[in-house]
């Protein structure tokens, strides 16, 4: 039986444990989106504390895409370099890393991303008032390249992996949710229509990336609402992203966004969603979710589940949360 401080071998990456530092943006880059040295800092020290994966926050794959104005951007070839450092400074401090890649659809402001935000339809996810614009059926193949360019340069800058955000009401997430997705052509209506654009992303980022490259994809296994994507559905869903070349998937809420006001306060709360999906597919899982107990986090490894943990807030608040975690569970 594993437990925290096991490694996880797959035939394309070893965690040294089963320690995640999930993605959390930061908004220290300036409006260029470039990478600074208090990324460096904020990164390094929750490496050099014993996490195995370092997921580097939402990175936005072009300007439409932009939630916030000082959001770590990878648009560009210019910040390649930048990225180059950071994810060094995580190899040199002993952890894996990965970079996620962010459209965030309609889940910004005109005033964030310099445009009327976009989206599957003109609704807005919840908690967003501002109504998008819907996407044309012709515009979504670039969308779709702008992917696979911004995973270009997410290997070229030497990140050992990349995870797709398609949670919490981000671009992704949005043309799966029967909410959000109220299209009429091939990419709405049913459910296979309405996955139609999350498994091309995928197919264009591995052909750019090769077989052997690791993916995620973080995974809004339920919307928790009416209308929404409900985790019935996520169960047949995900088993997809995997056919389509997912390698962990890392599962958080849906529409509901990552921290649900009635939820967010409960120890692992998103772990009943990341045990139900661990159960149609084969390979490993991330569960993230109000996790903070070293051994309430080691038993979701013991108990089977789930193959990862992701430690966000209580990693914010105390970078070494990953050492006190693992020091405790060995004495
Ligand atoms: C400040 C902050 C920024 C976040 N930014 C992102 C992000 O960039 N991408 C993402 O998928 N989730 C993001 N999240 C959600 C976290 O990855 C995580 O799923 C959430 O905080 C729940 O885990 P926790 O209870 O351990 O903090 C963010 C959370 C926080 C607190």
């Amino acid at each position: 039986m594993p437990s925290l401080s096991d490694p996880l071998i797959t035939d394309k990456i070893t965690l040294k444990n089963r320690i995640v530092m999930p993605p959390m943006a930061n908004d220290m880059s300036s409006e260029e989106g470039e990478v600074n040295r208090r990324h460096l800092d904020h990164y390094r020290s929750r490496a050099e504390a014993g996490v195995a994966l370092v997921v580097v926050e939402h990175s936005y794959i072009m300007p439409s895409g932009k939630m916030t104005k000082k959001q770590l951007g990878i648009h560009e070839d210019r910040l390649i370099e930048g990225l180059r450092t950071l994810a060094g400074t995580i190899r040199a401090a002993g952890a894996m890393s990965a970079i996620q890649l962010t459209h965030a659809g309609a889940n910004t402001t005109s005033d964030a991303c310099g445009c009327q935000p976009v989206g599957p339809s003109d609704v807005p996810p919840p908690r967003r008032t501002e109504a998008p614009r819907a996407l044309e059926t012709g515009e979504i193949g670039a969308i779709i390249t702008t992917y696979a360019e911004a995973a270009r340069r997410a290997q070229a800058a030497g990140f050992d992996s990349i995870e797709i955000h398609g949670a919490h009401g981000f671009l992704l997430n949005e043309f799966v949710s029967p909410y959000t997705n109220r299209r009429n052509d091939e990419y709405g209506g049913s459910a296979e229509n309405r996955l139609r654009l999350p498994l091309e992303v995928i197919s264009a980022i591995r052909e750019q990336t090769g077989p052997a490259f690791p993916l995620l994809y973080r995974f809004g296994a339920s919307d928790f609402m009416q209308e929404g994507l409900a985790l019935d559905e996520a169960r047949e869903i995900a088993p997809r992203l995997v056919e389509a070349g997912i390698d962990i998937l890392d599962i958080s809420g849906g529409l509901c966004g990552s921290r649900p006001k009635d939820l967010a306060d409960s120890q692992g709360y998103f772990v009943p969603l990341a045990s139900s999906i661990k159960s149609v597919v084969s390979v490993p899982v991330i569960a993230v979710g109000g996790i903070t107990d070293p051994v309430y986090a080691n038993s979701v490894i013991t108990e089977e589940k789930a193959d990862l943990v992701a430690v966000g807030r209580a990693m914010l608040k105390n970078p070494g949360w990953a050492r006190e975690a693992l020091a405790q569970l060995a004495g």
